[in-house]
Parts: C-alpha cells; structure tokens; sequence
C-alpha cells in the first residue's frame, strides 16, 4: 500500500513537471525585442518639423550626406543595381514623406529608426532635399 501511495506522488510530481515544460515560454511575439524598444522610442519622438532654416543648414545636410553614403547609396544611388530601390526624386517627395519612410519603412524599403537617431533620420531628410544631394 504505502508503495502505491510513493509512486501515485511520484506520477503527481511527474506531471507537475511535465506541464511546467511544456507550458509556452514568453510568446515568441511577432517582433524581435528591439523592434519593440524602438517602436517605444520613435512613440516619444516629436513629430519633426522641416522648415527653411532646418532643411537649409549645412550641419543637418552634412549629418545626412554621411548617413545616405553609409546606409542608403547601395540600394537607392544611381550606381546601385538596378531594380533594387527606385531612384529617389526629391522634387517630387515632401520632407515629411522621407521622413516617415526613412523611420518607418515601407514595402521592401527597411526601417531606419533602430539604426539611425533621430537627428541622423532628420539630417539625410535635408540632405536629400538640398542642392548637394547626389545619388
Ligand atoms: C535594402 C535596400 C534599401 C536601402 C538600404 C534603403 N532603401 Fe529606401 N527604399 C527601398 C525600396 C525597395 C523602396 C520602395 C518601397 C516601396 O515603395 O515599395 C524604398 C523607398 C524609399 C523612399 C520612398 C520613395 C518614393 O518615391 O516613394 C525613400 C524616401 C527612401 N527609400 C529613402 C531611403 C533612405 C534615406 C535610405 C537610407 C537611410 C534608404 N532609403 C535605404 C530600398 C532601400
């Protein structure tokens, strides 16, 4: 009897360690933790504001030219393989539209706000806009 009793606990403790195994680990969400941060951080940004004197001074348009030729030239420039981003016409996008695209990505275009700080994501916005942009 007492030996029955042992192993009834012994299959208890079994399943109570079996269901704690099995038992789903943190979801395995839809986004990578960092996206997660990021989103968070972006959340706190202030929504930019481009006017003349931002988009028109050289340190927010050097800021950019260094992100554009790090991270943007080999997918958009005019020697990038061909297909593999639209070459961009600044004439035709708003400052605002970059911005937002550069942020948060669009279609096979990345997401640029875990990489790249919010000033460096606000520079290459003036960069792109100015007469020194070059593809
Ligand atoms: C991996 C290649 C790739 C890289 C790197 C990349 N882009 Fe793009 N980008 C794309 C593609 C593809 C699209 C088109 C997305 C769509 O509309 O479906 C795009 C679209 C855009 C657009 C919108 C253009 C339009 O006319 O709608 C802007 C602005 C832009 N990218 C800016 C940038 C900037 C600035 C960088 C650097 C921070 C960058 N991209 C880096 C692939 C890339």
């Amino acid at each position: 009897m007492g030996n029955r009793q042992m192993s009834s606990r012994w299959v208890m403790a079994l399943g109570c360690a079996l269901a704690l195994l099995s038992a789903p680990a943190a979801p395995a969400g839809d986004a990578p933790k960092g996206a997660v941060v990021a989103t968070q951080a972006a959340a706190r940004e202030p929504t930019p504001k481009f006017d003349k004197a931002f988009l028109s001074d050289p340190k927010n348009i050097e800021t950019g030219r260094k992100v554009w030729e790090m991270q943007c030239r080999h997918c958009h420039g005019s020697k990038a393989y061909p297909g593999k981003a639209p070459k961009l016409k600044p004439g035709q996008l708003e400052p605002d539209f970059i911005f937002d695209r550069v942020t948060n990505g669009f279609g096979k275009m990345p997401s640029w706000k875990a990489v790249f700080s919010y000033e460096q994501r606000k520079g290459v916005v003036a960069y792109i806009k100015s007469d020194d942009f070059w593809p």
